[in-house]
């Protein structure tokens, strides 16, 4: 005859996956619940700015020059405003036509605490948030001496920017490094 009980009588086995789907879970949750409460705060730097050096953002910026210069330089945080990167790290399917890979939450909370950390709030708060470096205004700010004429590209930096490949933008071209 069925007994009710028969229901609820797990194998060994059984709980031991279910115990393990459970612990997976909470770590999924958690680590959502983190990545949630990161993006979802409005950029603020006060405690951010504090320890640009912490772990977490020493591996979020080896993790955004691998997960980032795949297809195109890996860009300075610092030329496009935080709101700008937040946007990109929300949307990794809609990128500029295609799609960037392994963007796991994981990777997301890391890229990002690298990137709000090294970026600054777009400064006329309500302004259209730039999509291009080309709109940024620290992208201006940062080239006090040079006069862009032609459009600015991922590919152009690399006519004045020596040290791209190590992830270092100071380093110029003599020609730069030489001007007054
Ligand atoms: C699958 C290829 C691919 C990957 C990986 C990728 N991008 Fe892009 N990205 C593009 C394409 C294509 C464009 C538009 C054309 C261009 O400038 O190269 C672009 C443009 C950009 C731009 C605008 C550049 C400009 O012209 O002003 C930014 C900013 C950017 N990507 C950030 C990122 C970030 C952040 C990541 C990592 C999370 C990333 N990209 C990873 C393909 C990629
Ligand atoms: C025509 C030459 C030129 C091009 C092209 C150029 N830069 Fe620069 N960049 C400079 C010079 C020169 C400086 C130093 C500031 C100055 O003298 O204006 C600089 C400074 C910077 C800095 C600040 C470096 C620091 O920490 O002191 C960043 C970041 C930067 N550029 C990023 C970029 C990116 C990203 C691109 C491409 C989208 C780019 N630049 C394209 C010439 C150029």
């Amino acid at each position: 005859m069925f007994k009710i009980s028969q229901l609820f009588r797990f194998k060994r086995s059984n709980l031991l996956y279910l115990v393990i789907s459970l612990i997976i879970l909470l770590w999924c949750m958690s680590v959502g619940w983190a990545f949630n409460r990161a993006l979802g705060a409005s950029p603020s730097h006060t405690l951010a700015q504090l320890s640009p050096n912490r772990p977490t953002v020493q591996a979020g910026k080896e993790l955004y020059e691998k997960t980032c210069a795949g297809c195109h330089i890996p860009i300075p945080a610092e030329v496009l405003p935080t709101e700008t990167w937040q946007q990109l790290l929300e949307n990794p399917q809609k990128h500029y036509g295609t799609s960037v890979p392994n963007m796991i939450r994981l990777t997301q909370v890391l890229i990002w605490d690298y990137l709000k950390t090294n970026s600054r709030p777009i400064l006329l708060k309500g302004s259209p948030i730039p999509y291009y470096v080309e709109q940024s205004q620290y992208f201006t700010i940062l080239h006090p001496r040079v006069e862009f004429k032609e459009p600015i590209t991922t590919q152009s930096c690399v006519l004045c920017h020596t040290g791209i490949k190590d992830f270092n933008y100071r380093r110029l071209t003599a020609e730069w490094e030489d001007a007054p």
